[in-house]
């Protein structure tokens, strides 16, 4: 059974006092029985998070680390770090990440393998660019990223992640992906690595309150990694409602 997973990337949005503002109407919520909820504040908040999410069943993640557990590595943050903080998911290789930082598919695969070396779970985003859809290039892409990132791991390692497929053209432009469409690339990113028959795969770019349970209707989507619809509570909490039905599934 892969349990569906709502992921919130906060991105660079949200103050300490707006994080514990919004974890305290997050938390005052009820949520759908079988649904795993995780949240992923900056930096700067992960602290405060922690603290808010004392007894709730909504975990925490971090945006990105690094692979070291400590080093002449100014400015990053290591899984050690994180770990102390309470958080237990990461999001690795996000387009964001690749585009402005230049992170590789073989930076992602350090960090896969640190994360998990440490009880971090690895969400993994992949995707690919307009052009690369147009030119129908997404499988070969998303392939190609999936095999880097779990290069050399055991099945049952690869089967203990999450994989998040965002086209990148999608991310943030209010158009998402065609659910039969991003239902088939995640098909084929399952088949492209073995242990992700097992993994829960989410699909993100733009996933709204109106748009997510057609998303997770299909059977390939197990959850939704979500950007701005995470930042205010009603609209976040409505995607999670809407895997209800999903975890409902046999
Ligand atoms: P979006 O972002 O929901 O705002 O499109 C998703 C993401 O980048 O993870």
């Amino acid at each position: 059974m892969r349990h569906p997973l709502i992921a919130g990337n906060w991105k660079m949005h949200k103050t300490v006092a707006e994080t514990r503002a919004l974890l305290r109407e997050l938390r005052a919520a009820t949520l759908p029985a079988g649904v795993q909820v995780v949240v992923a504040p900056p930096f700067t908040s992960l602290s405060a998070a922690h603290e808010e999410l004392h007894g709730s069943p909504i975990e925490l993640g971090a945006q990105t680390m690094h692979q070291a557990d400590h080093g002449p590595f100014t400015g990053e943050i290591s899984p050690v770090m994180l770990r102390e903080l309470g958080v237990q998911y990461v999001i690795l290789g996000h387009s964001e990440r690749r585009a402005y930082w230049n992170e590789s598919d073989d930076d992602v695969a350090w960090k896969v393998r640190a994360a998990l070396k440490h009880g971090i779970t690895p969400i993994v985003a992949v995707g690919e660019t307009a052009t690369e859809h147009e030119r129908n290039e997404t499988i070969g892409k998303v392939t190609l990223q999936v095999r880097a990132a779990f290069a050399g791991l055991a099945a049952a390692d690869v089967a203990k992640c999450v994989v998040a497929y965002e086209p990148i053209w999608a991310i943030g432009t209010g158009r998402n992906d065609e659910p039969e469409s991003a239902n088939g690339v995640i098909a084929e990113i399952r088949a492209a690595v073995e242990g992700l028959q097992d993994a829960r795969i989410l699909y993100g770019g733009s996933m709204k309150a109106d748009n997510a349970a057609a998303l997770m209707a299909q059977p390939q989507i197990d959850g939704g990694l979500v950007g701005s619809a995470s930042l205010s509570a009603k609209s976040f909490l409505a995607i999670v409602e809407a895997a209800r039905a999903r975890a409902r599934q046999p």
